[in-house]
């Protein structure tokens, strides 16, 4: 019997790879071939509207790397396409792909970026809200999406890439609700998506499974990287800065928000299929719980030609999205006090108190940036733990 595709992710997620290699996770380094790839051009043309503004992030890479290995097949959705990066992966192997965004800039990079990787009759770019669309279109194959996941408290504004509603989870919900309709007997779909971890486990875990049990899928959700919610909260009010001018305390609204939605936050991969051979309907299961990923940028990187806001880490030592509040430097001031720090949290001293006590130099620094410090030092903390078992 063909192993389902299901199965064979499952077992990969079992075996300690990465999602986006396939590859055994190297200590300390994550996901390095989709920066590779990407920054070294890998044959895309990217292109964008003038003042345009395009998510990339080290989660669009890391996904856009495990979707190539699926090696997905007939007639594929990509939903919030972006730069066009996953929908190029998809054309590698399904015969038809569709690229749907709302944003005129992202339409602009995701057809330059499947021009360069398909001839046009494989592809299509729709401009449209990705809820309308799919209650006209006919039932596909597969559905890949990377969707925007920010946690944003009623009454703020925040980027169209990234507001995920009050609980982050808005565009997850409404998509598996419509998904349904949409999906062929044998069909995949996989998602991307960055969650809060809450006494049941992460949120989305909830929603995917209330989507297994209406459509019979089984499925699979991976957790292959986490940051401390306080380290959320202030990268998710630095990004709301120019959303919101004149607010005096993004800080405290989006730490007494996230408080409410829990203590970390993950990134997850969820893929789900018909159920086939030893796996039950309804089946999720959570694995591959490690330290966050870092990626590692290659010397060779070159500029792209396109107004981008590139997220993710750009050294082996910093972890996914760090460098929005952090430096390469305040890594290795961490690595400097790492003796001090280790005795604090020896002592008992939480994450933030190692921050603020076993660092001289955090005393003078805003609330936001002091947040940077607290990956790193949670990173070493972790790392110590490892070593003493
Ligand atoms: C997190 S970004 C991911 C982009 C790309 N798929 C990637 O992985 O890099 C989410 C994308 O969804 C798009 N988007 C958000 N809401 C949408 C909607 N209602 N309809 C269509 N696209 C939407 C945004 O413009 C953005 O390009």
């Amino acid at each position: 019997m063909t192993r389902s595709l299901l199965e064979r992710t499952i077992d990969m997620a079992r075996a300690g790879r990465t999602p986006a290699t396939g590859e055994p996770v190297p200590t300390g380094r994550r996901h390095p071939d989709g920066y590779l790839q990407y920054l070294a051009g890998d044959g895309y043309a990217y292109a964008s509207e003038p003042g345009g503004e395009i998510y990339l992030g080290a989660d669009s890479l890391q996904f856009a790397a495990f979707v190539q290995q699926l090696r997905l097949r007939g007639r594929a959705l990509d939903l919030g396409s972006g730069s066009g990066l996953l929908a190029a992966r998809l054309a590698r192997s399904c015969t038809h792909v569709t690229a749907i965004d709302n944003s005129a800039a992202a339409v602009g990079a995701s057809r330059a970026t499947l021009a360069a990787e398909c001839a046009p009759d494989r592809f299509e770019v729709v401009h449209t809200d990705l809820f309308a669309y799919l209650r006209e279109t006919c039932p596909v194959d597969a559905v890949v999406t990377n969707l925007p996941f920010v946690p944003v408290p009623d009454g703020l504004s925040y980027s169209g890439y990234g507001a995920g509603g009050p609980t982050g989870l808005g565009l997850v919900e409404r998509v598996l609700a419509e998904l349904p309709a949409v999906l062929r007997a044998e069909a995949v779909f996989c998602l991307k998506v960055h969650c809060a971890v809450g006494p049941q486990g992460p949120l989305v875990a909830e929603p995917i499974r209330r989507f297994l049990e209406r459509t019979g899928h089984a499925g699979c959700l991976m957790i292959d990287g986490d940051v401390p919610m306080a380290f959320r909260a202030a990268q998710s009010a630095r990004n709301a800065v120019p959303f919101n001018p004149g607010h005096d305390d993004l800080l405290g609204v989006f730490d007494r928000h996230y408080s409410h939605l829990g203590e970390e936050f993950v990134s997850t991969i969820v893929v789900t299929q018909s159920a086939s051979g030893s796996l039950r309907p309804g089946e999720l299961i959570t694995v591959d719980r490690r330290p966050a990923p870092a990626a590692t940028a290659p010397a060779e990187a070159v500029p792209l030609p396109l107004v981008l806001r590139r997220y993710g880490a750009l050294t082996a030592q910093m972890p996914e999205g760090y460098e929005e509040l952090g430096t390469a430097a305040m890594v290795d001031e961490v690595a400097a006090h790492a003796e001090r720090i280790l005795e604090l949290a020896a002592a008992g001293a939480g994450l933030e108190q190692c921050v603020r006590e076993g660092l001289p130099g955090v005393a003078g620094l805003d609330p936001v940036a002091v947040r940077g410090y607290l990956v790193p030092v949670d990173r070493l903390r972790r790392a110590a733990q490892r070593e003493a078992v």
